[in-house]
């Protein structure tokens, strides 16, 4: 179970621990039979594992910004996995996908087809700088494999650097490079030459530059790539789900870095890319073009599993090699999905949308500050919004108890978010959210944060 303590390990601690008493007790009082009946028949035909089976409730539907539960209980979904940029069931990227199932449903390795050609030109036209070439995979684990894979290939080194804390997803060669214990647990040996060094997190960070960060952080990073001599790549998320946002002059320092040292940059940006923050990819608000980009989730407009990988024009080495080779790397339904997905959010203005109504989130949220002790920060960019719960504010102690107790509060009262390192509301709600649906959830974040505050 989570508690207070600082230790407290990352996903597991996010809310949706199975053995968890207070989700327990949260089912007791919110499942009806039919619930229950369809919750034990999840349990018995999955194999169980965490975060996942067995689950905390049984989905009906989802519409736009909700979701909806089998008794018709909807709830705003700030969690979404990220996958609804453009709001569950777009109708724009449905008929896309209906359009594209009648034509060509499956397009056969050996043969190409025009929606994957074209999504493929799409992306390259929207990324920042020479970013020109493309591989599609059915999901954000496999290309990040395609990324140290390609790493390796173009360097002819096999070391990284990734962060602690980090996620990269859940194979074998993600955990390797991804920056939490949990993930790895029982897995024996993993990939070598995975370096890890600390993430931009000035609250918890080991060097200690305080709110002031002096970037100790990235100049580490250029100390092991000096010390090792020989790393492929560093990869880091552009901006993790924390969200601790890094100073403007984080990626530009590691960039640098990098280029000096021979290694690739490569940025993950696979739930916040395509407007999340904003802006279309993350790494344009530091005004640097990472060697590859890795964007997954919400490409598929949150109906169809789909990722991608960009990469330099240089980086086109492979030829006579296997990089990918996924089944459905070139499927023209998800393309499709995909060409209507960016469409919609061009076409209805979501970057605005994220960044206007971001920011009058931040605003309402840090005016909660001065009456509830409880919030140790609030940050965000766009559509990427965190609240740092802390026992004390001078220590930031983590508070991932009462994080837990207001999150099944929240999920009682309609509104659902995750749980980020045990003690961090992360709020990613759909970009298509209406200015009213974000004072909904704030008022209920609101009480649900009054209702945990310790009394004094
Ligand atoms: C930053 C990051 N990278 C990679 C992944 C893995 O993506 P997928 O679950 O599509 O394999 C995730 C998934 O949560 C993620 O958040």
């Amino acid at each position: 179970m989570s508690g207070d303590s600082p230790n407290s390990t990352n996903s597991l601690s996010e809310g949706d621990v199975n053995t968890s008493p207070r989700r327990s007790a949260w089912q007791a009082e919110h499942l009806d039979a039919e619930a229950r009946h369809w919750l034990a028949k999840d349990a018995k035909y999955f194999l169980h594992q965490s975060l996942s089976t067995p689950c905390l409730n049984v989905l009906k539907a989802c519409s736009g910004n909700t979701i909806e539960d089998l008794q018709g209980r909807r709830m705003l979904d700030f969690h979404g996995n990220n996958v609804h940029q453009v709001g569950f069931g777009n109708p724009e990227v449905i008929a896309a996908i209906v359009e594209q199932l009648k034509e060509l449903s499956f397009s056969p390795r050996r043969y190409t087809n025009i929606p994957a050609i074209r999504l493929a030109q799409r992306l390259t036209e929207l990324a920042p700088g020479n970013l020109n070439r493309v591989l599609f995979a059915p999901g954000g684990t496999l290309a990040i494999g395609m990324a140290l894979k390609l790493a390796r290939a173009a360097t002819g080194r096999f070391k990284t650097i990734s962060m602690w804390d980090s996620f990269h997803g859940a194979s074998l060669d993600a955990i390797s490079i991804g920056g939490e214990a949990t993930f790895r647990k029982n897995m024996g040996p993993l990939l070598t030459g995975c370096e890890h060094v600390p993430p931009p997190d000035n609250a918890h960070c080991p060097f200690r530059c305080g709110a002031a960060c002096n970037l100790q952080c990235a100049d580490y990073i250029e100390y092991v790539l000096e010390k090792e001599g020989d790393i492929a790549a560093v990869i880091g998320e552009t901006i993790r789900s924390t969200p601790y946002i890094p100073p403007p002059d984080y990626w530009k320092r590691i960039r640098a870095a990098c280029d000096r040292h021979g290694a690739l940059l490569i940025l993950d940006e696979i739930p916040i890319a395509l407007g999340r923050t904003g802006k279309m990819f993350a790494c344009e608000h530091f005004g640097i073009v990472p060697d590859m980009l890795v964007l997954g989730k919400g490409l598929g407009g949150g109906i169809m599993p789909l990722a991608a990988l960009l990469a330099r024009e240089n980086l086109n080495v492979m030829a006579e090699d296997a990089l990918g080779h996924y089944t459905h790397e070139k499927n023209p339904v998800a393309a499709a999905a995909a060409l209507a997905t960016i469409d919609y959010i061009e076409k209805h203005a979501l970057l605005e949308n994220a960044r206007s109504l971001g920011s009058y989130a931040l605003e309402r949220l840090r005016h909660l500050m001065p009456s509830i002790p409880l919030i140790g920060d609030v940050r965000g960019i766009g559509l990427l919004l965190g609240i740092e719960l802390v026992s004390d504010r001078s220590t930031m102690a983590r508070a991932c108890d009462s994080a837990d107790d207001a999150l099944y509060r929240a999920l009682s009262a309609g509104l659902s978010f995750k749980l980020t390192m045990g003690n961090i509301i992360t709020l990613t709600p759909p970009l298509t959210l209406a200015r009213h649906e974000m004072d909904q959830a704030l008022d209920i974040l609101e009480s649900s944060l009054r209702a945990v505050t310790p009394q004094a």
